[in-house]
């Protein structure tokens, strides 16, 4: 393959993840990343992994003449995977600015640039929160987009709808939105990980970081919804199969000229697990004890998501693989790496 494929936000957790299986299914990687969420470390973790470097340029993908100038430099970039975005679903509604700006302005500027060539490759890093509160499990795409519930979600939404309308008039523009439920766990060896800012938005982190001692214990929002155990059910995908993903939605774009040019995959597992599964699924992967309390239900929180996954695995040829057990099996491992870690440096 000539060309190399660009990451954006390839030094955070899914970014970084899908940069050792590109480089280790020989795709040459450029990563732009600002470091708002990672850390330049990340690289090094990369590199010992796939014993090679990717080529790194820190840059703000809110600076649009820089993001202009990127595109002047690497003139030979065949594929794009928009990763770069705020995530936090709270903080969105704080300060709701911040998220419009850095999701949709950052993801406008590069459309910008790719409009211009002959040719161009775009893979986007959309959500299953765009489905709400889905009537159907498990969900398919064509499952209708509900009301955002907050600015992040909106975002993704509208990232999406911008880049359906670019496509219709940019002729050499093909994109891929992929839908992700649940992302988790590490790679396998420990080099790279979830490396969540501040108090983890999500369960697995928080899991994590309970049974390692740095949060006092975990609260399982509402047992009285109405699943089998009372608790929320979500689809928790391993993030080196989400990793795979993208290289077969890549893959598609770049060899398949049959595909349509826009296109929406969902990427999970296909089997929803609850709040109590995923902890008992700890405990019996890593031997650890957790502790932690029922806790009233959190706002905006759905029942139950998880993924009708047949139209990624029969168009593109994927499937997960890993099961959950194994998944926590490798987040805890890497926990016990960053506990290591800090314990060196102080
Ligand atoms: N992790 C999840 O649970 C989840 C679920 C669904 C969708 N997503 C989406 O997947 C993508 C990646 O998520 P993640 O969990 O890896 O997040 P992350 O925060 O770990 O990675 C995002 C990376 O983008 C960088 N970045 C942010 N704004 C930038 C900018 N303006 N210019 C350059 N770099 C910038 C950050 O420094 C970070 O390294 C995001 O778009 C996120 O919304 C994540």
């Amino acid at each position: 393959m000539s060309g190399k494929i660009l990451v954006t936000g390839g030094l955070g957790f899914i970014g970084s993840h899908t940069v050792v299986a590109l480089q280790q299914q020989g795709y040459d990687v450029v990563i732009i990343d600002n470091l708002s969420n990672s850390s330049i470390d990340v690289l090094a973790g990369i590199t010992r992994i796939t014993e090679k470097t990717p080529e790194f340029e820190k840059l703000d993908l809110r600076d649009k003449s820089s993001v202009k100038d990127f595109f002047e430099k690497y003139t030979d970039i065949a594929g794009v995977i928009h990763f770069a975005a705020s995530k936090a679903v709270g903080e969105s509604v704080q300060n709701p600015l911040l998220y419009y700006e850095n999701n949709l302005a950052s993801l406008i500027y590069l459309l910008q640039e790719l409009s211009k060539k002959e040719q161009a490759n775009f893979i986007f890093s959309s959500s299953c929160t765009v489905y709400g509160q889905a009537d159907e499990l498990p969900i398919k795409e064509e499952s209708p987009v509900k009301k955002a519930e907050s600015p992040y979600g909106n975002t993704k939404q509208i990232g999406e709808e911008i880049i359906v309308d670019t496509c219709k008039v940019a002729e050499g523009l093909k994109a891929i939105s992929l839908r992700y439920f649940n992302p988790i766990g590490a790679h396998e060896s420990a080099e790279i990980g979830e490396l969540p800012l501040g108090t983890p938005q999500n369960l697995v982190p928080f899991i994590t970081q309970t049974a390692i001692g740095k949060r006092e214990q975990l609260s399982v929002f509402g047992n009285d919804y109405p699943t089998e155990d009372g608790t929320c059910i979500r689809d928790y995908i391993h993030v080196m199969d989400l990793a795979e993903a993208h290289v077969a939605a890549l893959t598609r774009l770049l060899e398949n000229k049959e595909a349509p040019k826009y296109e929406v995959f969902n990427l999970g597992t296909g089997k929803g697990s609850s709040v109590l599964e995923v902890v008992n699924s700890f405990e019996r992967a890593t031997g650890e004890k957790l502790n932690y309390k029922i806790a009233p239900r959190r706002e905006g929180d759905v029942i139950a998501a998880y993924a009708d996954t047949t139209k990624a695995n029969e168009v593109l040829g994927w499937k997960a693989e890993t099961d959950l057990d194994t998944s926590l099996a490798s987040a805890w491992k890497w926990e016990v790496k960053v506990k290591e870690a800090e314990a060196a440096e102080s």
